[in-house]
């Protein structure tokens, strides 16, 4: 088979890695990718929302399979216009992606289809936003209404906060995006992602992980894309696996099939297990970063026919996937200044050697020099992932693997995991 995998992140290196593993799979091309990808696949500078340039390559190359990485390339149209040219693609259309890329949309759809969530409200104004607050309690949980790479979202402890909060998305911080606030309740609990593959008529599970919003240790700082993943995540007893199913995912997926826009890919849930059981934080139309690294340590099943099944509606003939018994940790190395300057350019030293097979090394936000020297070039520029017979030893395994990188440019997080250590 001939592959083109979108996109350039971490979530993106580790879909490459266990697409690479299938004996499957004779080409795999990404497109852009990111340095640590370009002993797995041809790399093609193509941007992942230039759909005439995407569908182009797809076609010069022949692809039997597109696979969407990112959500920008969802909310551009990419799986319309793959749909179009009769090239199957893993991921959704536009329409269907709106439950990531509009917050309010996704609001009003738990509505109409009763799903658990929390209260909220939409603004399309700053001088609204801030009078509806007066609906809400401390802490206040501001939202720009579209994509803005997990930085949109402000967890305000006072009103002083919210308003700023709320004149940061109506002063163009996260651009589009910020055209409109929601505004919602804050929900106690403890937060976890869940996945299901859906082909627009079939779903299936398709793992679970907890991830860490936070900037740093103590779940201090700002909202970030996600600091670092752990799989499984102990908060997803079988009662709440089977109930987001059952309540969240599922209903979704039917929900969005009814409304007319069939879903095809991974949906994937972010929810509050609360006392009275799971209640959605956000949907997001594609995997998790860095919850997709975990998952794909821990995926024993060859991943690509999960993918094509899912882009040929032919998930109904395949067997529930495989999983090594085995815990993975992923920790990641943010650029210092991240997520609101990360600075770029800093020289990173020792990512490429051989950590020992329980320990992969994911790039994201990195460059490499024509001498060969890798450089920090996003956010999020390092994921140090490790896989142990327990939670512990992954977690000893990827920190030790951490502690070999010299990179005085980055930071990362030294408590991952440790809502399941308290345990
Ligand atoms: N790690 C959270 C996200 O991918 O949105």
């Amino acid at each position: 088979m001939k592959i083109l995998l979108i996109g350039s992140g971490g979530r993106e290196h580790a879909l490459a890695w266990k697409i690479k593993a299938s004996p499957l799979v004779e080409t795999l091309v990404i497109a852009p990718g990111n340095p640590g990808m370009a002993t797995l696949g041809e790399l093609k500078p193509v941007s992942p929302i230039d759909v005439p340039a995407l569908i182009a390559l797809a076609q010069d190359m022949a692809a039997d399979l597109v696979v969407i990485g990112p959500e920008v390339s969802v909310e551009a149209g990419l799986a319309d216009a793959l749909a179009l040219a009769e090239i199957p693609c893993f991921g959704p259309t536009a329409a269907a992606g709106q439950l990531e890329s509009s917050k309010a949309f996704t609001k009003a759809f738990c509505d109409r289809h009763s799903l658990p969530t929390s209260a909220y409200g939409v603004f399309e104004t700053a001088a609204a936003a801030k009078a509806g607050l007066s609906a809400f309690v401390a802490p206040y949980v501001i939202k720009a209404d579209g994509l803005a790479a997990g930085k949109g979202v402000v967890i305000a402890p006072d009103l002083a906060t919210a308003e700023t909060a709320i004149d940061d998305v109506f002063g163009g911080r996260f651009g589009g995006a910020g055209a409109r606030v929601v505004i919602e309740e804050f929900l106690e609990g403890e937060i976890g992602s869940l996945f299901a593959l859906c082909d627009g008529q079939t779903s299936m599970l398709f793992g679970s992980a907890q991830d860490h919003k936070r900037a740093f240790d103590g779940e201090q700082g700002p909202n970030t894309g996600g600091m670092g993943t752990y799989s499984p995540a102990p908060v997803f007893t079988p009662t709440l696996v089977e109930q987001t199913l059952t309540r969240l995912a599922e209903p979704a997926l039917a929900s969005i099939a009814a409304e007319g826009a069939p879903y095809r890919g991974v949906l994937f849930v972010e929810l509050m297990a609360t006392q009275d059981g799971p209640k959605l934080v956000e949907f997001n139309a594609r995997f998790g970063d860095p919850e997709c690294q975990v998952l794909m340590l821990r995926l024993k099943s060859d991943l690509v026919p999960y993918l094509l099944a899912c882009a040929t509606g032919t998930l109904h003939e395949l067997p529930q996937p495989q999983w090594h018994d085995e815990a993975a940790v992923c920790v990641v190395l943010a650029a210092q200044g991240y997520p609101d300057a990360p600075q770029m350019g800093s020289e990173i030293i020792g990512a490429d050697q051989d950590f020992g097979e329980d320990v992969v090394v994911f790039h994201a936000g990195t460059r490499r020099d024509a001498d060969g020297t890798l450089r920090a070039s996003g956010g999020r520029v390092l994921n140090v992932c490790a896989r142990g017979p327990s939670f512990e030893v992954a977690r000893q395994r990827a920190y030790a693997a951490v502690a070999k990188i010299d990179w005085p440019g980055g930071f990362y997080r030294t408590d991952i995991g440790w809502r399941a250590l308290g345990r």
